[in-house]
């Protein structure tokens, strides 16, 4: 198979990521990156300045970045890692040009007519591109994946469903590769923590109610629960650490809630990104860790621990991969598998 794939916003933190992801893919192959004006005529090698702790890989080095228009790039499948606001006014376009368009950006998760959707929680959501063809009539069409927090959060509330979820709080430790390149200088969190993160918060309480949701054929009908978040960012590269309390009807032990977790087995097809163990758990006191454990199951497994009486545990996941490019790739790779790519 050979699915030609362009990134939009590709010299970005999530850009990057998605560079990596696809630059040795056995689906997808890069065949256009695209970003700004700026960078827009140079090599990718000179306009990206490379940030990741992995080499770039050869084989994009010398790829020419091309605007962020249709006419300019060549694919099958987009790959968006564009602001918000860039994103609500060209993702359509691309999707009116035949493109289907893989979003990480925030502009069209809540939309009717958009699926939302983490392959482990919620596949059967993409049904909705059938309400999305029939309500747009565009050629292509848009799918996009939660914001970074929400997926490793949800990942860990879905095996939590069967004990009657019925609210959650959140406080979130976000790593500062999740604010983009120019998004927080290094020298503000230094010695700091910044209790506040653009809309984060609301993201993280609506988005997941869409997640859990049911779809009905029509439109996803809301999980009935509370959820409720306050977000920081705090010194570290990558890896968005969690401390989570669920409510539940049926009062789950701690040790009901550790075999859920290690129970969880979602896998509905071979995806090359899908890691062999989406929740990991950790028996150590102090684990999980964001150095330590954010490259599990190359960056796409989430890895929980010290669960306790509340119930109250910790979740931890890489937030560029598991919770931005990996999951853009992955929802790529179930379209793919199911013929809608
Ligand atoms: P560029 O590097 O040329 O500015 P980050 O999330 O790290 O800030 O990255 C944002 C990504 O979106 C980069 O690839 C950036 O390209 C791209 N981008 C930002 N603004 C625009 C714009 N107005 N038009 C096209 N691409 C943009």
């Amino acid at each position: 198979v050979s699915i030609k794939a362009g990134i939009l916003g590709a010299t970005g933190a999530v850009g990057q990521r998605f560079v990596e992801a696809l630059s040795n893919h056995p689906w997808f192959e890069i065949t256009a990156l695209a970003a700004s004006e700026r960078s827009a005529g140079k090599t990718y090698k000179k306009a990206a300045g490379w940030r990741l702790d992995t080499a770039m890989p050869e084989s994009v080095e010398n790829l020419e970045v091309v605007p962020v228009d249709p006419k300019a790039v060549d694919a099958d499948v987009v790959f968006s890692a564009l602001p918000a606001d860039l994103a609500l006014k060209v993702e359509p376009e691309f999707a009116k040009a035949g493109f289907a368009v893989a979003s990480n950006a925030s502009s069209y998760r809540m939309e009717k007519d958009i699926p939302l959707v983490i392959p482990e929680v919620n596949p059967e959501h993409l049904g909705l591109l059938e309400v999305q063809q029939d309500a747009r009539g565009w050629d292509g069409y848009i799918i996009t994946n939660p914001n970074c927090s929400t997926i490793v959060m949800t990942v860990t509330l879905k095996p939590l469903m069967q004990f009657g979820l019925e609210t959650i709080q959140v406080a979130t430790m976000q790593a500062i590769s999740g604010a983009g390149f120019s998004g927080v200088a290094a020298m503000a969190i230094y010695d700091n923590i910044i209790p506040y993160i653009g809309n984060e918060e609301k993201k993280m309480e609506t988005e997941t109610l869409k997640l859990l949701g049911e779809f009905n054929g029509s439109e996803i009908v809301p999980a009935d629960m509370r959820v409720s978040a306050s977000c920081n960012r705090v010194p570290v590269i990558d890896g968005h650490t969690e401390a989570i309390w669920a409510g539940m009807r049926d009062k789950p032990t701690p040790e009901e809630v550790r075999k859920a977790f290690l129970k969880f087995d979602p896998r509905l097809k071979e995806l090359p990104s899908e890691p062999a163990k989406p929740l990991i758990v950790r028996d150590e006191i102090d684990r999980p860790q964001p150095r330590l454990d954010r490259n599990m199951g190359k960056g796409m497994s989430v890895s929980v621990g010290r669960i306790r009486e509340g119930i109250r545990y910790i979740a931890m996941g890489h937030n560029t991969i598991r919770g931005a490019a990996g999951a853009s790739v992955l929802n790529a790779e179930l379209l793919h598998s199911m013929g809608k790519l």
